[in-house]
């Protein structure tokens, strides 16, 4: 039987309640900006997935899901740098407001990739949604429409957020030590 994780172990750094409070503004903001229209949030698989969940029924407008997949970080804390499209949209995105919906936007290759992609079939308009920025990391130029939390410099685990796909499922986001033996 697994063991609940130890809290010293990893420590949180944004409670589930604090995560609501502000997925609950960023709803509020995506329907003033959207008032009288419809959006497709597109949520890139699989890290994004809870967060687009909480965030679609924080918005009253008219709503559709879609979801992309793309190559991940695999078991290390590191990306390769290299992105590549292991799913595609299933709709095409041509006419749509396309919201983008990510985790964590780190060096911006796989958002700037996907945006590029997204692009080529003409949407309305196309914004992009992280849940947390850490822009000391960027290597693209690229920003968040729509930003939770900006962070340093660290790797967090819990909200739908992996290490080599484990703790996907803590309901806050928490801090993955450098030193965590795979
Ligand atoms: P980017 O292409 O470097 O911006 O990174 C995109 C992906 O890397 C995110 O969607 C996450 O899946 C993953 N990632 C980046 N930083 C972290 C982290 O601190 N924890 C877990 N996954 C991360
Ligand atoms: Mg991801």
């Amino acid at each position: 039987m697994s063991q609940p994780i130890a809290e010293q172990d990893f420590p949180v750094l944004f409670t589930a309640e604090q995560i609501a409070r502000r997925t609950a503004e960023i709803g509020q903001q995506i329907d003033a900006d959207f008032a009288g229209e419809s959006v497709v949030l597109v949520g890139v698989l699989k890290g994004a997935a809870v967060f687009l969940s909480d965030l679609a029924r924080q918005i009253s407008i008219n709503c559709t899901f879609d979801f992309v997949a793309v190559s991940s970080y695999g078991k290390h804390q590191r990306s390769s740098g290299a992105v590549k499209l292991i799913k595609d949209l299933d709709q095409s995105s041509e006419g749509k407001n396309i919201i983008l919906v990510e985790d964590i936007l780190d060096t911006g290759l796989t958002v700037a990739f996907l945006r590029k992609l997204i692009l080529q079939h003409r949407p309305r308009t196309l914004k992009i949604a992280a849940l947390l920025d850490k822009p000391s990391r960027r290597l693209e130029n690229i920003d968040a429409d729509y930003s939770g939390f900006t962070i340093p410099n660290h790797f967090v685990i819990g909200y739908g957020m992996d290490y080599a796909e484990r703790f996907r499922n803590l309901p806050d986001i928490r801090l993955m030590p450098p030193d965590y033996p795979e």
